[in-house]
């Protein structure tokens, strides 16, 4: 499936921009939805003209008649709150049970930085989010988490703002924003781990969505683990800011070939061959991070099937995607017998373990539903029972499919 990242920006930015822009590769998937609702709220419409969909923007952002409801999708909420920020009216967005609990004061503060007003619940730390569009000028923020919804909210209003907006990241996060406006004739300034926007439109244009390397991750980390595997994905998107896993599987000995390597439409892209081998334990901490965040749930599951041990540090901000992705992991894979010691940013896991058969609660986590399938197979034959696999349809509707056709005689 398309890069859910990229597929958010190119239907938001598409809804800013001043002429139409044709997505090809769009993710079809509940979150991008919430986005499509979302921009169709605002007065774009969204529609699709053979394998195309087009995003017509209206003259203006308009206020939105009712709650804008983002479902279980963090990138439609934090980024529609810049967005909206510089919108003249009143918006509120809210959520799912997940998205309900997480945090919001990471764009809420810089955003009032910048004349936003915004507020939420439980004080200003959890949606919904108010938000009273106004006037808005530039800043210069300073974020303490690499976090590419927070800057991309950040310069997002800064395109509606007086002056230049800039924002610095502690570690580079992806970089999906910049490019994507960069590519709609937006100039975007970057300088080390700063990027910088002023006021401007983006004017639209053509999006090729890459495939999803955090879709795509399930499936290559089966394919490491189990002994005769291989599996190719085409068109992998292989943006350096989202390729974190390839290096950890790598690091583990795992054999990976990337072939056929080009840039389309701004965003790089190839073919990942993964073929399983003896995997060992490796470290995995510090700049990486960012770079395969989304990927470690399934990288604690694989580490199980790893000789001696495998370290992850520095990544508390698991803690606050749609579940807390360190317990629910830590609690799941020890339920199957992995061994496993938590940290506050991380874990520690010694392998190599068959996994026992378990029940796994998801937590509306589609990311935790996906591991834990995949960590079945590293059971060879118990039962893993998933108490909710709703929650996959969030990013990849076609999971399940794809697993019985390429896993199915393992199970
Ligand atoms: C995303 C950024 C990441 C990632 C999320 C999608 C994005 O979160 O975990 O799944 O599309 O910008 P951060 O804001 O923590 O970087």
């Amino acid at each position: 499936p398309g890069d859910k990242s990229v597929s958010h920006r190119a239907l938001l930015f598409g809804a800013l921009s001043t002429g139409e822009t044709r997505v090809t590769g769009l993710l079809d998937a509940e979150d991008v939805h919430s986005t499509r609702k979302a921009v169709e709220a605002l007065g774009a419409t969204v529609r699709t003209e053979g394998g195309e969909v087009v995003v017509t923007p209206p003259e203006k952002l308009r206020e939105p008649a009712d709650v804008i409801d983002c479902g279980n999708s963090g990138t439609s909420l934090r980024l529609l709150t810049g967005v909206l920020s510089g919108v003249p009216g009143l918006s509120v967005l809210t959520g799912d049970a997940s998205l309900r609990k997480r945090p919001v004061r990471r764009v809420i503060d810089p955003l009032r930085r910048m004349g936003a007003d915004l507020s939420a619940r439980d004080g200003d730390r959890l949606p919904p989010v108010v938000v009273r569009g106004g006037p808005l000028r530039g800043a210069r923020h300073v974020l303490e988490v690499a976090s590419a919804q927070v800057k991309s909210a950040c310069l997002l209003a800064g395109l509606f703002a007086e002056g230049e907006t800039s924002v610095t990241e502690p570690e580079r996060s992806r970089d999906h924003t910049e490019r994507m406006l960069r590519g709609m004739g937006v100039p975007v300034r970057t300088d080390g781990l700063t990027v910088a926007v002023g006021p401007s439109r983006p004017r639209g244009g053509r999006v090729d969505v890459p495939g999803d390397i955090s879709s795509a991750a399930f499936f290559l980390c089966g394919a490491a683990a189990l002994p005769g595997s291989e599996v190719t994905v085409r068109g992998l998107g292989t943006n350096p800011t989202r390729t974190g896993l390839l290096d950890v599987l790598r690091a583990m000995g795992a054999k990976v070939e990337v072939a056929n390597e080009r840039e389309v439409a701004g965003e790089p892209r190839a073919d990942v061959t993964v073929r399983a081998a003896e995997l060992r334990g490796t470290e995995i901490r510090g700049r990486i991070i960012p770079r395969l965040i989304d990927e470690l749930p399934m990288v604690m599951a694989l580490a199980t099937q790893a000789r001696g041990r495998t370290v992850i540090r520095d990544a508390k901000e698991l803690r606050v995607k749609e579940s807390d992705r360190l317990a629910a992991m830590g609690e799941t894979l020890a339920a199957a017998g992995a061994q496993i010691e938590l940290f506050e940013d991380g874990c520690a896991i010694e392998g190599a373990t068959r996994l026992r058969g378990v029940t796994v609660r998801t937590r509306l986590d589609h990311r935790i539903a996906m591991s834990m399938a995949i960590a079945q197979l590293f059971t060879r034959g118990a039962e893993v029972v998933l108490d909710d696999v709703a929650c996959v349809a969030t990013s990849f509707p076609s999971f399940f499919r794809l697993l019985d056709g390429l896993a199915g005689g393992r199970r």
